[in-house]
């Protein structure tokens, strides 16, 4: 049945000069899709609410979108055109792309590094998304419960309208007392991606965003008018839109405000994590690097934003704690949407919608390492199909296996070993994590800066000028100059000091 897909021929050579006969993207407007569902995530919708909630808002947002302009924007055209370039997996890509300009094969690393990211991510990111999924459950019963007990009449009353606010706000709490049915939900979430995923780039991936990105975009704009219309319009503009400078200069004393903003940048936008190297794999030669990269970094910025503009009026206008970190979403939303007309069916529409996103980042998580089997110029064309199921499926199951552990280490009322582990707890910046935790901090915090930090010096110091002026087609060599600019000295020098910074020196001194 995978035998179809049919795929893109004629196209150029890869750079070491053998054919890269993988599947193509249908066209420049599925690669953006795509790319932005990758982008477009919880990392949107959970990660940024919540890290901008703990870090006092304003000042955290203003510094997040200066990362995304002088480091995520100029990161994201080197991992494209690393990709496209290199023709095959992150680190075939990148193996090709240092042997052609006569570098040390060492450099794999940065693709090897993207991986192992891409992988942890998804261990953790599947149990979360699993959270969700049963959110969307429970909304679609609370509503069907109080249709018929009450009639048509209940879609217009508030979510969850049987139900206190205490048993509300504990909405969550419950589901964390309930290791099974965690691993139920991560386990059938796991299973819709490695079932996208197997279908290759044409039949599943690019299938799964032309659906799943339209009616996310519609339910995202929904929400928000409903949210700035019913919530405390005033209240989350300022908080999200209004620098608290004071709040600011105490947390740039520890470097903790500048890494968490890198650190969510590079989430959000997918990148130090070889996934847009992995889809610029993909993408056709006759697409501009540049203005596919800017759609994909104006598109994931303004969904944080505007999904800042659902969440937080309502938070205030409920009179709820803006920084209550994940259980903003599962906790706090819900009570707002308690106190909503027509909540119930805003529940389930935020909660899908959520879900959505959810599915096509994890989709690009999977695909990192999967495309070894299907995007490396040296497999057997008669056996790409075969091995990207096989890939899919192994690598999915790994996954999953490693998420029950994930999912064990937020378990409370019960004691299952990983919910009193902490792996690290002899690193400062790491100590009291358990599992779950651990890893989002490992991988937001460190691995993706670190990547990002490391292909922006390939990009700028070891892929020559010439090569990345081609590959990247500015439309002003000044344009390339800056982006040179930035990818050679400001990126590595920002990323590097902030890490070392942020990441050692600030915990060492407590
Ligand atoms: N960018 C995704 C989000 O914001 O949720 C998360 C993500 C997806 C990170 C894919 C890395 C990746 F390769």
């Amino acid at each position: 049945m995978f035998r179809g897909i049919k795929r893109a021929e004629g196209h150029k050579m890869a750079v070491s000069g053998s054919a890269n006969p993988q599947e193509h993207w249908s066209g420049r407007a599925a690669f953006i899709l795509a790319a932005v569902g990758s982008a477009v995530g919880l990392g949107n919708l959970v990660r940024f609410p919540y890290v901008a909630g703990e870090t006092g808002g304003g000042a955290f947002v203003l510094f997040y979108l200066v990362c995304i302009l002088f480091i995520g924007l100029p990161v994201l055209c080197a991992e494209l055109m690393i990709g496209r370039r290199g023709g095959g997996s992150a680190v075939a890509a990148i193996a090709r792309l240092s042997k052609s300009e006569g570098k040390s094969g060492i450099w794999t690393i940065v693709g090897w590094l993207g991986m192992i990211s891409t992988f942890l991510i998804l261990t953790f990111y599947s149990v979360l998304a699993g959270w969700v999924l049963h959110f969307v459950l429970l909304s679609i019963g609370d509503l069907a419960g109080a249709i018929g007990e009450n009639g048509l009449g209940a879609i217009s009353s508030p979510a969850f309208e049987a139900m206190s606010k205490d048993d509300i706000s504990s909405q969550l709490g419950e589901l964390l007392t309930q290791p099974v049915r965690m691993i139920i939900m991560h386990g059938i979430f796991i299973i819709v991606t490695i079932a996208i995923v197997m279908r290759g780039i044409k039949g599943g991936i690019e299938v799964a965003a032309k659906v799943l990105m339209p009616i996310f975009f519609i339910l995202l704009l929904a929400l928000t008018v409903s949210s700035l219309i019913n919530g405390d319009a005033g209240a989350g503009f300022a908080f999200l839109f209004q620098p608290d400078f004071e709040k600011f200069g105490a947390a740039l004393s520890d470097g903790s405000i500048l890494l968490d903003a890198i650190g969510q940048a590079f989430f959000s936008l997918s990148l130090g994590s070889a996934m847009m190297i992995t889809y610029g794999l993909y993408l056709s030669r006759e697409d501009q690097i540049p203005g596919a990269a800017r759609a994909v970094a104006f598109a994931d910025t303004s969904v944080a934003l505007i999904a800042g503009l659902a969440i937080f009026p309502i938070v205030f206008a409920a009179g709820l704690n803006e920084a209550a970190g994940f259980s903003l979403l599962f906790n706090s939303l819900p009570l707002a949407f308690h106190q909503l007309p027509f909540g119930g069916i805003f529940a389930i529409a935020f909660f899908i919608m959520t879900l959505f996103a959810a599915l096509t980042s994890s989709i690009a998580l999977l695909e990192v390492t999967v495309a070894i089997a299907d995007g490396d110029v040296d497999v057997d064309p008669a056996k790409r199909d075969r091995r990207r199921v096989q890939g899919a499926i192994v690598i999915g199951l790994i996954a999953f296996g490693i998420g029950v552990a994930n999912a064990l280490s937020q378990v409370s009322g019960v004691e299952t070993f990983f919910n009193t582990w902490h792996p690290l707890d002899f690193i400062p910046l790491f100590e009291g994590l358990v599992l779950l935790d651990l890893i989002d901090q490992l991988t937001a915090n460190i691995l993706l800066p670190l990547g990002g930090f490391l292909t922006a010096i390939f990009a700028g110091w070891v892929v020559s000028g010439s090569a990345a002026r081609e590959e990247l087609n500015f439309n002003s060599e000044r344009t390339f100059k800056i982006w040179r600019f930035l990818c050679r000295w400001v990126c590595p020098l920002f990323v590097g000091l902030v890490l070392v910074y942020a990441a050692i020196i600030a915990p060492m001194l407590g």
